[in-house]
């Protein structure tokens, strides 16, 4: 049999996926798992935005959007960074994508050539190192601590650039530790890619979902050499329809939608129209925001408060919807910790392992109270 290219064994296959898989064959073979593994919300989705899709469907939107995505939707991208963000684009500094993961592998492509160099604040979600290695670049981690919150000392960000760095990367709130990095911070690590003339990517997936401090745009801090990155997965709780978007310098757009042409031609039409709604109905989007945070503050108060109790030490994240619990009680090793919960208490979690968070690992409060009540009584079961 021919073999498969050395590119594409050298890819890694994302540890979430696995544990999740892990759990479903377990749960198919009749065990009744709890899975706090995935980073999706449990509610169903706004029901204007349903409404929405609907109608897309009746209006018979089936045919090719432009690869960047249609006007409309990327007209409303801009009117939400004004409204929310306080900057201004220009839609031709848009691109729709097939979720934000693929705006961002582009994004990725579009920057860095083989050998440069990527900051990536660690613990950071399992994606970037592989989107980076896949474009031949270098991954350069710069440890935040626990005892920080997860937040990075913008010193040591700053003392992992070399003239070989050309990306580093932020994400607050962050996937997997929901840390909200303060403002100064974030001007900071601003500060130092535009002195080293770097590209920025900020990932603001989880920008509508803080729960305490403040969401900071980065875009006008830098905007010459930023990528903003969002989507309708997290907010919305749209994971299925795969719209995300980057807003960013125009010569970077188009050769990302250069990039995208090649590939899929452009997102989902109807998701692309039912995204609209989202953006520009906005009342109703916010009642849903309002909502759906509130059920996130309680969860996340329960979960954490719980496995701190059982002395799983665990920083109180403060947007997402995920918890970085230190699992070393366990185990030293944090993959045999969590073997451990999934095989001996059927509660599945992501071992940080590949989040570069040994010894802890990610419990996702994407889930209804019930169920992280009942994965709390199954730790202590274990651990007594
Ligand atoms: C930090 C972060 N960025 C980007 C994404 C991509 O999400 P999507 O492709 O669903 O828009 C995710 C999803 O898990 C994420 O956690």
């Amino acid at each position: 049999m021919p073999s498969p290219s050395r590119r594409i064994d050298a890819v890694r296959a994302s540890s979430t996926v696995a544990f999740n898989t892990k759990a479903g064959e377990m749960k198919r073979q009749g065990v009744d798992v709890i899975a706090m593994t995935a980073g999706e919300p449990d509610f169903q989705p706004p029901a204007h935005v349903l409404d929405a899709a609907r109608e897309a469907v009746d209006r018979g939107l089936t045919k090719y959007t432009p690869a960047e995505g249609t006007f409309a939707l990327r007209e409303a991208i801009v009117a939400k960074h004004a409204r929310e963000n306080g900057w201004e684009a220009d839609p031709s500094q848009v691109i729709v994508g097939t979720g934000g993961k693929q705006v961002l592998y582009e994004a990725v492509q579009a920057m860095i050539d083989p050998g440069d160099e990527v900051v990536l604040i660690a613990p950071y979600w399992v994606s970037y190192p592989a989107q980076v290695e896949i474009a031949g670049g270098v991954v350069v981690p710069v440890h935040a601590r626990a005892e920080d919150g997860f937040v990075p000392d913008p010193d040591a960000v700053a003392a992992a650039f070399t003239d070989k760095t050309r990306l580093v990367i932020l994400n607050s709130p962050s996937n997997p530790t929901g840390a909200v990095y303060p403002r100064a911070v974030v001007e900071a690590i601003a500060r130092t890619a535009r002195e080293w003339g770097a590209w920025l990517i900020a990932d603001d997936l989880y920008e509508h979902l803080i729960y305490e401090g403040s969401f900071t745009p980065v875009q006008p801090l830098y905007p010459e050499g930023t990528l903003t990155v969002h989507g309708a997965s997290k907010g919305f709780a749209l994971t299925g329809w795969r719209i995300g978007w980057g807003v960013g310098p125009q010569p970077l757009i188009k050769g990302m939608t250069r990039l995208q042409g090649q590939i899929t031609s452009g997102a989902n039409a109807l998701a692309q129209h039912a995204t609209v709604a989202a953006l520009t109905e906005v009342e109703k989007t916010e009642a849903f925001l309002r909502e759906t945070r509130a059920a996130y503050v309680e969860r996340r108060q329960v979960l954490v408060d719980g496995l701190n109790r059982l002395g799983l030490p665990t920083a109180m994240p403060h947007g997402a919807f995920y918890a970085m619990a230190d699992l070393t009680p366990i185990d030293a090793d944090e993959g045999t910790a969590a073997l451990r919960l999934l095989e001996e208490a059927h509660v599945g979690v992501v071992p940080g392992t590949d989040f570069a968070a040994p010894g802890f690992a990610r419990f996702s409060y994407a889930t209804s109270l019930e169920t992280i009540e009942e994965a709390l009584a199954r730790i202590e079961r274990l651990l007594a």
